[in-house]
């Protein structure tokens, strides 16, 4: 399934993901800028938090209650397509979702 990265400053990357993977480790793997992951997929830094684009947000569904808090807390607006990239599963579904990287994430 192919996942695209749209940042900031213009960037667009489209890249091959492998079903299991989490979105921020495919980000992370790409260097795509400003998904810092800082704790590294425990749900506990919100520094890989995306915007899912709107035609993809009923397929990656809501977050879950430990990542509804953490949002919160997350430096860039929070938005209805917010969730943390490490806790979206890459699947075959997916295949074209597309999201926006928060211009930043320390
Ligand atoms: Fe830290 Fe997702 S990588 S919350």
């Amino acid at each position: 399934p192919k996942v695209t990265f749209v940042g900031d400053g213009g960037l667009e990357l489209t890249v091959e993901a492998a079903t299991g993977d989490s979105v921020m480790s495919v980000a992370v793997r790409h260097g795509v800028p400003g998904v810092v992951a800082e704790c590294g997929g425990n749900q506990s830094c919100a520094t890989c938090h995306v915007w899912v684009r709107d035609s993809y947000t009923d397929l990656v569904g809501p977050p879950g209650d430990m990542e509804d808090d953490l949002l919160d807390l997350a430096v860039a607006d929070r938005r209805a397509g917010s969730r943390l990239s490490c806790q979206i599963s890459v699947t075959p579904e997916l295949d074209g979702l597309t999201v926006d990287i928060p211009p930043e994430q320390p």
